[in-house]
């Protein structure tokens, strides 16, 4: 069921608590579409990072080749420092070429101060995710993205809109000084200045406030993305999957497939079906609470998840789950 439903997609996004098997179930699901020739991309985007980890190689920003059979799979560690930083110094180019000598001292304070402040981290990520979102659509097939734990992921996903009006904001407020500009030029006869440092300025901010809104569409308004929500059949990380459900279910995000994973055999000893019987009991109150939305098993399997070849044996499991 996971495997057909992530065919249908172009954009994954896989969420849950910290340490239920978010990273390894979408390395499985990555690598089980690459057997079927699709072209994938993986992207973590969790702040700790453990994607490089779980298959043995370094990664970064830029994509890297983890897999090939039929299709591929890339892999990227989001670093949002290097967002900010670009991100930051194309700005700052732009506002010293704007702005008379005498005021780039305190130009460059608020630039300082505005980088470090909450939510610039956030929004690197997200103008990440939305920028691969747009520009992957001829090397990829499938994007999968490895996101933080629950709050978190909800915040970034929550993000774009007020993106977007901010941005909007700032356009206004350049339209307005524009004008006083263009009225204070009328009045004292001075020559008309070449704007284009302002026109690029311009044209980066309506760049971005295009890409959030190009994904806010994708996330809320297609069938082009999906989220997956990866739990254990336990109290809390239920508990969480039921909170993340509803706040997804508030933003207009579609909620796609629960994976319940390390699922305890039956079978293998009296502990093993104690705890079977124990998750039972959370399996349930999944089931009740979240009657339409279906549930993928997982079993406990004895491998360390780690590199290509026990990644290979969860995504073959994947295909019954
Ligand atoms: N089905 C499974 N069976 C056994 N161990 C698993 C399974 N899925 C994940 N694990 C292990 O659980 C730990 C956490 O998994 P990970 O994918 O890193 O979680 P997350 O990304 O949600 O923090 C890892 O040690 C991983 O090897
Ligand atoms: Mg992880």
């Amino acid at each position: 069921m996971l495997l057909e439903l992530a065919r249908a997609r172009r954009v994954l996004f896989v969420g849950g608590k910290g340490g239920v098997g978010k990273t390894s179930v979408s390395s499985a699901l990555a690598l089980a579409r690459a057997r079927q020739g699709a072209r994938v991309l993986l992207v973590s985007t969790d702040p700790a990072h453990n994607l490089g980890h779980i298959w043995e190689r370094a990664l970064g920003d830029e994509p890297t080749r983890l897999a090939t059979s039929d299709g591929l799979v890339d892999g990227i560690e989001l670093d949002p420092k290097r967002t900010i930083d670009s991100h930051f110094a194309a700005v700052s180019r732009t506002m010293m070429r704007l702005l008379p000598e005498r005021l780039h001292a305190s130009a460059r304070e608020h630039l300082d101060r505005a980088k470090a402040a909450p939510g610039s981290h956030e929004s690197a990520v997200l103008e990440r995710i939305a920028e691969l979102i747009q520009t992957s659509r001829d090397d990829y097939d499938l994007l999968v993205f490895d996101t933080a734990p629950t709050g978190h992921t909800l915040r970034l996903l929550a993000l774009p809109e007020q993106l977007t009006s901010w941005t909007e904001s700032l356009l206004a407020n350049r339209d307005r000084s524009e004008r006083f500009a263009a009225a204070a030029r009328g009045l004292v006869g001075t020559k008309q200045e070449e704007p284009s440092a302002d026109a690029e300025l311009r044209r980066a901010l309506i760049a971005r406030r295009d890409r959030f809104a190009a994904m806010h569409t994708a996330l809320t308004a297609t069938d082009e993305s999906g989220f997956i929500i990866v739990c254990v059949a336990e109290k809390l990380p239920v508990a969480e999957t039921l909170a993340l459900a509803g706040e997804l279910a508030e933003l207009g995000i579609g909620l796609d497939a629960v994976v319940v994973n390390r699922r305890s055999p039956a079978d293998a000893g009296t502990l093993l079906a104690a705890r079977r019987s124990r998750e039972e009991h959370y399996v349930d109150q999944l089931r009740s609470s979240l009657p339409s939305i279906p549930l993928a098993h997982l079993p406990l399997v004895a491998d360390e998840l780690a590199g290509e070849n026990a990644l290979g044996r969860l995504a073959g499991l994947l295909a019954d789950a």
